[in-house]
């Protein structure tokens, strides 16, 4: 046996740029986390903004036989491998257990092989499936599906008995997710599922309040267009014995509180599952940009309060993706590959035949590099005379963060046009003297304005605004009720800054005009406005404002329509000191 590592072992790299660390610790009887730490990293995935960094966590444990669950990013190759080589030998591994395929979590799987040819991986049908085309070399391999197990034997140490059961989640959030159990220690392994984007030297959720916002952030962008998959993995859960630990693949492991986050993930996905009418966000896993084009997507259309059922045209049998299809409200399809293997091509044809006659359609482009031309496919949708719900997606280059917005503001769009009788219907509920009473509350008028990124990966956004008012004085702070399906919501997330303009009240008309147009998804909100570029951190000043604020967001609180956004102001000037501020006067409640 090597000899043993100190209890943290933290090594930065030799890069001062960006900061990464690895930690290994005991997490139980022969378990061992070892978690790499990666600092700054700062986007992820879609247009996931990552405000605290990330880790890719992997676990080593000893029974009779040894299992690796999970390896680490790429990036970690010149520090993870060490120091697994310090708690083992990797030889002495015998099963490589992979919770699923993304490369975060999968990048040294072909280093690990190299080191010893002889591990045996254990995964689902569809992950082995999917290592085979990223490692490049024969394996040994064992799928395995919710019922099976892996056991590891008894420590002879600890006399502990290491059985793994094994659960199937597919879409959490990779379609070849599986979870493990292991019954000697009562730790669930589950990768993404229940993670949340958070580094720090904590191994434990022992301060649930700072990270809640982040785990919060997390299901919305990975989950929650896949409440219905969490919804039956946690019924699977349900059928185990007490679980001690979730051995989560990103940020701080949950222990201490346990009920509090399995409860939140119940609680939302319950919610979001509610109802029948859903929309089909079809895509072709690991093929192009297609994952995460599609769950720009999904999170646009979930925004919009709709339901979304993401579906993996090469991993969803016949049947199921006939009747998922059949049934959606609407029906959103990548471009696929113009020469597709005959599995992917009788999905293509499955999808096809199940489309309805009053269904609204859309497509985008997965820029996989030999696609069918969109316009084939748009044409194809449209067969049966399908409503198109938006314009195809055209993506002409390696997306950026411009086009992830672009497809998550369709999203949007898309879920308005299934929710908006809903939307009318709630605004007529009003009692008519409350509603009434309700609409002498009034408010200045503003806009809202902000912009991140440069070069193609800038993103802005732009509102209109009432409801604001001033909230602290010391410092000064404001909030700003923003609706949970604004498109200049995503840009308003804990740490980002904005600019509120106030407008004038005698020059306010032209640009309530201007920024209360329907823009088309990505759209440029700014094009024949003026502005004042560099003024204000956070976003454009509008040249005709009478005042602007500069103003960093320290606080969500989430109200049932819309986020209420706290904000410290950081910076502000007047054009015109003599000049009232535009007042909004309404006459009833139910409208802004
Ligand atoms: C007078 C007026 C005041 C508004 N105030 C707010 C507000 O305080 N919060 C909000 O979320 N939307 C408000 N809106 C709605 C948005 O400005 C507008 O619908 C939005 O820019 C379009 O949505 P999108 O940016 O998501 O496409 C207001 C609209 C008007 C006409």
């Amino acid at each position: 046996m090597p000899a043993p590592a100190p209890a943290v072992a933290s090594t930065t790299g030799p890069q001062a740029e960006p900061r990464l660390s690895l930690q290994r610790q005991e997490i139980a009887a022969d378990t061992t986390a070892i978690r790499s730490l990666d600092w700054d990293r700062s986007r992820f995935d879609i247009e996931f903004g990552l405000r605290n960094g990330t880790t890719y966590n992997s676990f080593l444990v000893r029974g009779e036989r040894t299992a690796l669950i999970d390896t680490s990013h790429l990036k970690f190759a010149g520090s993870w491998l060490p120091l697994l080589e310090e708690q083992i030998d990797p030889k002495a591994i015998d099963h490589l257990i992979v919770s699923h395929t993304e490369p975060d979590h999968s990048g040294l799987i072909g280093h690990l092989l190299e080191l010893n040819p002889e591990i045996e991986i254990v995964a689902s049908k569809v992950a082995i499936q999917f290592l085979e085309d990223q490692v490049h070399r024969p394996f040994r391999s064992r799928a395995v599906k919710s019922g099976e197990e892996l056991d590891l034997g008894t420590n002879p140490e600890s006399g502990v008995r290491h059985r793994f059961a094994f659960l199937s989640a597919p879409n959490l959030h990779w379609p070849d997710t599986i979870f493990s159990f292991d019954h000697g220690t009562g730790i669930l392994y589950t990768c993404d599922a229940f993670g949340l984007h958070y580094c720090s030297e904590d191994l434990f959720d022992v301060d649930p309040g700072a990270i809640a916002p982040d785990f919060r952030f997390y299901y919305e962008c990975l989950m929650g267009p896949n409440a219905r998959s969490v919804l039956q993995a946690m019924k699977r859960m349900d059928a185990l014995p007490e679980i001690s630990t979730i051995a989560v693949g990103h940020g701080p492991l949950l222990r201490h509180h346990l009920s509090l986050w399995l409860d939140d993930y119940r609680s939302w996905s319950s919610e979001r599952s509610a109802g029948e009418t859903y929309v089909a966000v079809c895509y072709v896993s690991q093929y192009g940009f297609c994952d995460r084009l599609s769950q720009a997507i999904a999170h646009g259309i979930d925004k919009a309060g709709a339901q979304v059922q993401l579906v993996d045209l090469r991993a969803t049998d016949t049947q199921e993706l006939s009747a998922l299809v059949g049934e959606a409200a609407a029906v959103v399809v990548p471009t696929w590959p113009a020469e597709p293997d005959a599995d992917l091509q009788a999905s293509v044809g499955t999808l096809l035949a199940a489309l309805k006659p009053k269904q609204w359609v859309a497509c985008y482009d997965a820029f996989g590099g030999n696609d069918q031309p969109i316009d084939t496919v748009a044409g194809q949708l449209r067969a049966l005379g399908q409503k198109s719900a938006f314009e195809p997606l055209r993506i002409r280059q390696v997306p950026h963060t411009g086009d992830y917005q672009r497809c998550e503001e369709a999203g949007t769009d898309l879920g308005q046009l299934l929710t908006k009788a809903r939307t009318i219907a709630a605004m007529k509920a009003l009692d008519g003297d409350l509603d009434k009473a309700l609409g002498r509350l009034s408010g200045g008028l503003y806009v809202v304005t902000a912009r991140q990124g440069e070069g193609p990966d800038a993103r802005s956004g732009a509102m209109v605004a009432s409801w604001v008012s001033q909230a602290s004085f010391d410092p000064p702070g404001i909030t700003v009720a923003v609706a949970k399906d604004r498109a200049i919501e995503a840009l308003m997330q804990v740490d980002d800054r904005f600019v509120l303009n106030i407008l004038g009240e005698h020059n306010h008309q032209e640009l309530l005009r201007h920024f209360l147009r329907r823009f088309p998804p990505g759209a440029d909100r700014f094009a024949g406005v003026s502005t004042l570029d560099g003024m204000a951190t956070g976003g454009p000043v509008l040249g005709d404002a009478l005042a602007f604020l500069g103003c960093r967001v320290v606080q969500r609180l989430e109200g049932p329509d819309h986020w209420i956004i706290y904000a410290v102001v950081e910076q502000g000037n007047v054009a015109d000191t003599q000049a009232h501020t535009a007042v909004h006067h309404r006459k009833v409640g139910n409208h802004y």
